[in-house]
């Protein structure tokens, strides 16, 4: 209820001086430490806007729009006024603690337009959330994540159009959280900053295609561990990419992540994975569990939730190994393998090299009919053709 005392507060400190109300709202943030607020954002309009990308040419990442939102935090002044400012570069200090100890995390979510014209988020809640336990794993100081979310809500409300006239495309959002404290010293970041940059996206597969990708499923190479980060959407993800490449150097386009003795399968490039194959009591769709190392990601949750919902096959939260998916693939028991996540909704996996053997996967010969229906209902959700509680409108 921080909110609520700002309000009357600053309506006492206006009534009485009215010149000085800045200063009353300033001091009491500094009072009660309160997280960001939204109704305090202040709006720097930018008069020099580009024009918008034909949403066809579009590459992940490349473009962003006109404007940013920043946030800034110190322990002397705790959290200040948002800021929704013209699109521009940062000033750092060089000893900032994100470009030293990677204290830094990060979100990615998207906004569509949809088949009315509204735009909508998708299940944004999950990823405040997600932040606010990334934040709390880096030592970066908590927010409010309502608020949060209603400063970013301001953010594409103001770039709308920057959201794709496409139901291929859309806006991805990226939450960055980053540790500004000037010094070496290895500790507790005395200052730090939000900010979100949105970027037009095009489709991930060209339309109607879904294109299976390879993986390298190598056990020299770990993403996450027990105890580790890898729950978090945080400062790991720079050591991945040489891996990354080590997988394109053998002729794989991704690598599948595996973990432990029994080599368990954990995730698919940055996506969560999926199995659905047949066993003794049926279909089955198999994801790993979260037990610290998987990422909870939002269309894992999403799909889990979809497969429950139908009641139609078996759905799992359990580990597996290379071991049991080697013979299930022996056996023919494999119908689909995917990856699950924001980029791509759902992406095939069409084959496997593991210790110098490629191994074929039926995802594609087996339709793939369960990952094109998930990509349909949470496409459909996400552009406003089935109405859902899960696609709250921004406009
Ligand atoms: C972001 C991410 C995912 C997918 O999460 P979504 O919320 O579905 O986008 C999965 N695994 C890793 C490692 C990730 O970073
Ligand atoms: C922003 O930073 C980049 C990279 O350092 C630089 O090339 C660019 O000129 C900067 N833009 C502005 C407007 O200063
Ligand atoms: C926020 O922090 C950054 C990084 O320290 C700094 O460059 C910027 O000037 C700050 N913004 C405001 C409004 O104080
Ligand atoms: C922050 O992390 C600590 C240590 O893991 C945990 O005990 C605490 O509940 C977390 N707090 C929040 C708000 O998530």
């Amino acid at each position: 209820n921080c909110n609520l005392k700002t309000i009357i507060v600053f309506v006492a400190c206006s009534a009485l001086v009215p010149s000085s109300s800045l200063f009353c709202s300033t001091s009491l943030r500094l009072a009660c430490l309160s997280p960001s607020q939204a109704a305090d954002i202040t709006i720097e309009r930018n008069t020099a806007c580009k024009p918008k990308p034909d949403p066809s040419t579009l590459l992940f990442g490349k473009q962003f729009s006109d404007h940013m939102l920043t946030i800034n935090w110190s322990e002397k002044d705790g959290w200040e006024a948002p800021q929704i400012k013209p699109f521009q570069n940062l000033s750092l200090h060089p000893a900032s603690s994100a470009l030293h100890y990677s204290i830094e995390l990060f979100e990615g979510m998207k906004a569509y337009r949809g088949v009315d014209n509204h735009i909508r988020l998708f299940r944004p809640m999950l990823n405040m959330e997600r932040m606010h336990r990334s934040a709390n794993r880096s030592s970066l100081p908590l927010f409010d994540k309502g608020e949060l979310l209603e400063c970013i809500k301001k953010l594409v409300d103001i770039d709308q159009e920057w959201v794709p006239y496409s139901q291929e495309a859309s806006l991805y959002i990226r939450p960055t959280y980053i540790g500004t404290e000037p010094s070496l010293g290895v500790s507790r970041p005395g200052k730090a900053m939000i900010f979100v940059i949105i970027s037009p996206v095009g489709p991930y597969f060209a339309t109607g295609s879904f294109n299976p990708v390879s993986l390298l499923a190598d056990p020299a190479f770990v993403r996450a561990w027990k105890g580790g980060v890898g729950a978090y959407k945080m400062g790991n993800y720079g050591p991945t990419i040489a891996v990354q490449s080590e997988a394109v150097r053998r002729g794989c386009q991704q690598v599948l992540w595996l973990y432990g003795e029994d080599e368990q399968i954990t995730e698919v490039g940055t996506m969560n994975l999926f199995i659905y194959w047949t066993n003794k009591e049926g279909k089955e769709l198999v994801t790993p569990p979260l037990d610290g190392i998987i990422l909870p990601g939002v269309t894992r949750q999403s799909l889990l939730d979809l497969g429950r919902s139908w009641g139609e096959f078996k759905v799992t939260e359990r580990t597996m190994d290379m071991k049991e998916l080697l013979g299930a693939l022996d056996a023919g028991r494999v119908l689909e393998v995917f990856g699950a996540g924001t980029a791509c909704v759902v992406c095939p996996v069409g084959s496997l090299l593991y210790k110098g053997k490629t191994y074929q996967i039926p995802t594609m010969q087996n339709g793939p009919d369960l990952a094109k229906r998930f990509y349909k209902e949470l496409t459909d959700i996400q552009y406003g053709r089935t109405p859902s509680e899960w696609a709250p409108l921004v406009v």
